[in-house]
């Protein structure tokens, strides 16, 4: 039996996506044969509702250079984490001389907006990249005593798209009773699983999203480590998130708005089982269509390139059976990425400039959580007659 990694009760699986690669080991074409895959499968804690992975990819095989990078030269990413720092600047950051850490680095530009605006700060993060001054390990009790007996006390720890793909949240709830001050707060924003319910975002689960969370499974997570959740805001970002700050138990009065989305995820069944299944059958439905799709379009003639070679198509690709007889490429701005082939499917990856060169006839969306931002620089594809596929909520072409 799978035990939940915050409670130790029982995990419940409510789906399993099978054998699927690391999303981020791109191979080099010669090298795809000793692949790593593991079993990727979720479930849902029967006790506190902590939606999890099931199995955990085994330490040997887990990428340890860091906590993964977000902003993906997004424009969009770039603002949103600009505009989170000038809102921290003017709610936590006003005392005489604060202090805010970042768990990870995002690319630095929530550090560097706070930098310039000339209030202490510090990156925790084990690759030391970034750009910004980087404490070089993972977050926990030992580095927090180190980065507080250098700093004292921090007022903000912020984290983007990084608690949920850690493990042993224990380790950093302890880092952080060590590093807030008496009224600091972590302020941290991830995918949401009502969110990836109501899109039937599937791809959001894959190896470095450990967690799904839920004010409800948050706020019992908070309290398991003498916490509290005082805080709950929607984003738009990466497809739907919210933003969770907790404070030391009893050092604030929790917003109205938490037990609000509390009530509101009851109401939509969040922690039931049913409402899980009934995402699991959408998901199976969605492999279905979009096999079909793909396999139609092609037979009739059509050229595809897959757009965006995100973490997030890796469960896509591999639970659909995608590969370059459907997809013969995906483009992606990623250096790192370019000339290498996506995991386990094994689609090439070309730099962003192939994709016009020339036009395919459709592009599958992988990097749909930025689809506002592509399709809008990406203009000249449809009015030369390209037509997107998204896959989320449902198969459509637009
Ligand atoms: P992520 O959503 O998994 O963080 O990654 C986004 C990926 O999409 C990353 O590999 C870069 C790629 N990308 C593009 O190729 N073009 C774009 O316009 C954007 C926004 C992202
Ligand atoms: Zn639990």
């Amino acid at each position: 039996m799978t035990r939940c990694r915050v409670c130790d009760q029982a995990v419940q699986e409510f789906f399993d996506f099978e054998r699927q690669p690391l999303s981020s080991a791109f191979p080099l074409p010669g090298e795809a044969d000793g692949e790593f895959f593991f079993r990727l499968a979720v479930g849902i804690c029967s006790s506190c509702t902590l939606v999890q992975l099931i199995e955990d990819v085994p330490q040997e095989h887990a990428h340890h250079q860091g906590y993964p990078y977000h902003s993906a030269g997004s424009s969009v990413m770039h603002k949103h984490f600009t505009q989170t720092a000038y809102d921290l600047l003017e709610t936590e950051l006003t005392g005489p001389d604060p202090f805010v850490v970042e768990i990870g680095a995002n690319d630095g530009v929530l550090l560097r907006t706070c930098g310039d605006a000339g209030v202490r700060h510090l990156a925790v993060e084990p690759s030391g990249a970034g750009g910004v001054r980087v404490h070089r390990a993972f977050f926990d009790a030992a580095s927090a005593a180190d980065i507080r007996a250098e700093n004292g006390p921090a007022d903000v720890v912020y984290a983007a798209n990084t608690i949920c793909g850690v493990a042993d949240l224990a380790a950093v709830f302890a880092g952080l009773d060590v590093l807030l001050g008496p009224d600091g707060v972590l302020v941290f924003e991830d995918p949401y699983l009502g969110e990836i319910v109501e899109r039937t975002a599937f791809d959001q689960i894959y190896d470095e999203h450990v967690f799904f969370f839920t004010a409800r499974s948050v706020r019992s997570m908070a309290e398991r480590f003498g916490f509290e959740l005082v805080g709950v805001e929607r984003l738009p970002v990466h497809g739907g998130q919210i933003r969770y700050t907790i404070a030391h138990a009893g050092r604030r009065v929790p917003s109205p708005a938490v037990a609000e989305l509390v009530r509101e995820e009851t109401g939509r069944g969040l922690a039931d089982l049913a409402t899980l299944e009934d995402f699991a059958a959408k998901v199976r439905g969605i492999r279905t269509d979009l096999v079909a799709l793909l396999g139609d379009l092609r037979a009739a003639g059509n050229t595809i390139a897959g757009y965006g070679a995100t973490a997030k198509s890796s469960t896509v690709a591999n639970y659909c059976g995608l590969g370059p007889d459907l997809v013969p490429f995906v483009c992606d701005t990623t250096p790192g990425k370019q000339g290498r082939v996506t995991p386990g499917s094994h689609i090439p990856v070309r730099p962003a400039a192939a994709f016009a060169d020339p036009y395919p006839d459709y592009a599958l969306l992988f990097a749909w959580n930025h689809a506002e931002e592509i399709m809008a620089k990406e203009r000249a594809f449809r009015a030369a007659g390209g037509r997107w596929i998204l896959y989320v909520p449902t198969v459509h072409i637009v």
